[in-house]
Order: structure tokens, then C-alpha cells, then sequence
């Protein structure tokens, strides 16, 4: 059950600031880093991050958000969403990201909890989407800018594995003890 996760401080949250801000939410739970970087990606590694199988997710998404606020449009998902990515493309590469692996017990669950809704207009309070991203990504995709939801979290154990492997070699992932792993066993 000892999990480990991807978690990327987009853009925003660099230029806004925040690395240490969010950084210290993760540590104060207990969750291990077992690695740490800045990076600043090009649109050929954004797009193995974000590969175009993610057009029509995102695109169904969107359309879901804009119908709940009322938003009319004769786009189709796959249009929607070919519009979002190119959007995505650009924000994720338009300054450095902070790129972590965290690990500990359930530790994708825990961290998609800390970070909250996708949209950060329905992230609750005391996530990070809820306490500092002032926006929804239905707004952001009407004004045609990427979501600037300022992280990343992998969300489910395979792809965890799958976006470690991309973001960082194996020499750059840490093994130690910490003191909080007296208190997990
Ligand atoms: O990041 P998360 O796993 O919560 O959401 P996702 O559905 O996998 O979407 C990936 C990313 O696409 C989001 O985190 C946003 O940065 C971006 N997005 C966007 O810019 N505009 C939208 N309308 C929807 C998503
Ligand atoms: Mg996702």
C-alpha cells in the first residue's frame, strides 16, 4: 500500500511564488520526497506528459462545466478539446515546473485529496486548487488560456508509475529514512 506519486508545480504556481507554500503542505503530512527538480519542458515532453488521448477527456469534461454554467456551443468534445491541449501545451511550457515524487502509505489518494477538483471553482477549502487558484476551467477554455490550476498529480497508481518513469531517472529517486516512518509501521 506504499504508493508513490508524481506531483508537478505547473508554471503559475512557480511564477506566483508558492513552491515552498505547497512543498510544506506535502512535507507536514507526512508524505516522504523521494525526489525534487526544476525543469522547464519543451512541447515535445509536454506532449508525452499530456498525450493527445487526453483531447476528448478533457474535451467531455469542459462541455459538462460550460452546460452547468449555461455556456452554449455547437463544438464537439474532440474540437473542445484539441483547444484545450494546444492551450495546455503552451501554459506547461511557458515557464520552469517543479517536478517531486512523493511516497507514502495511499500517498496518490492523500495527495489527489490535498489538491483538490480538477476545476479549482469546486476545490474545496484547504486544498490547494481551493485556497489559491481563483479560477474555473470552464472560464479559462471560454477565454482560450490553459487551466492555471498550479499542480499536477498523477491520478491513479498506473500512471503514477508511468509519469515517475518519464519525469525521472532512477538515479535521481531517493531511498532513506525519515521520522515519520517510525509512525506508518
Ligand atoms: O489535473 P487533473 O488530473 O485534475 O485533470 P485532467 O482532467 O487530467 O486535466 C489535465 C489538465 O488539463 C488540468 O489539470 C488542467 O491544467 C488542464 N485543463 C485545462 O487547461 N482546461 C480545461 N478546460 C480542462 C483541463
Ligand atoms: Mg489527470
Amino acid at each position: 500500500m506504499i504508493e508513490r506519486s508524481l506531483v508537478l508545480l505547473k508554471p503559475d504556481a512557480v511564477q506566483r511564488g508558492l513552491i515552498g507554500e505547497i512543498i510544506a503542505r506535502f512535507e507536514r503530512t507526512g508524505l516522504k520526497i523521494v525526489g525534487l527538480k526544476m525543469v522547464w519542458i519543451n512541447k515535445d515532453f509536454a506532449i508525452k506528459h499530456y498525450p493527445e488521448t487526453l483531447i476528448p477527456i478533457v474535451g467531455k469534461k469542459t462541455l459538462d462545466d460550460w452546460k452547468e454554467m449555461g455556456i452554449e456551443t455547437d463544438k464537439t468534445a474532440e474540437q473542445l478539446g484539441a483547444q484545450i491541449h494546444k492551450d495546455l501545451l503552451e501554459f506547461t511550457t511557458e515557464a520552469p515546473i517543479v517536478a517531486m515524487v512523493l511516497e507514502g502509505v495511499h500517498a496518490v489518494l492523500i495527495i489527489r485529496k490535498i489538491v483538490g477538483h480538477t476545476s479549482p471553482h469546486k476545490a474545496e477549502p484547504g486544498t490547494i486548487r481551493g485556497d489559491y487558484s481563483p479560477i474555473s476551467m470552464g472560464y479559462a477554455t471560454q477565454r482560450g488560456f490553459g487551466g492555471r490550476n498550479l499542480i499536477h498529480a498523477s491520478g491513479n497508481v498506473k500512471e503514477a508509475e508511468h509519469e515517475i518513469a518519464l519525469w525521472f531517472k532512477p538515479g535521481e529517486l531517493f531511498k532513506y529514512s525519515s521520522v515519520h516512518d517510525a509512525h506508518v509501521q
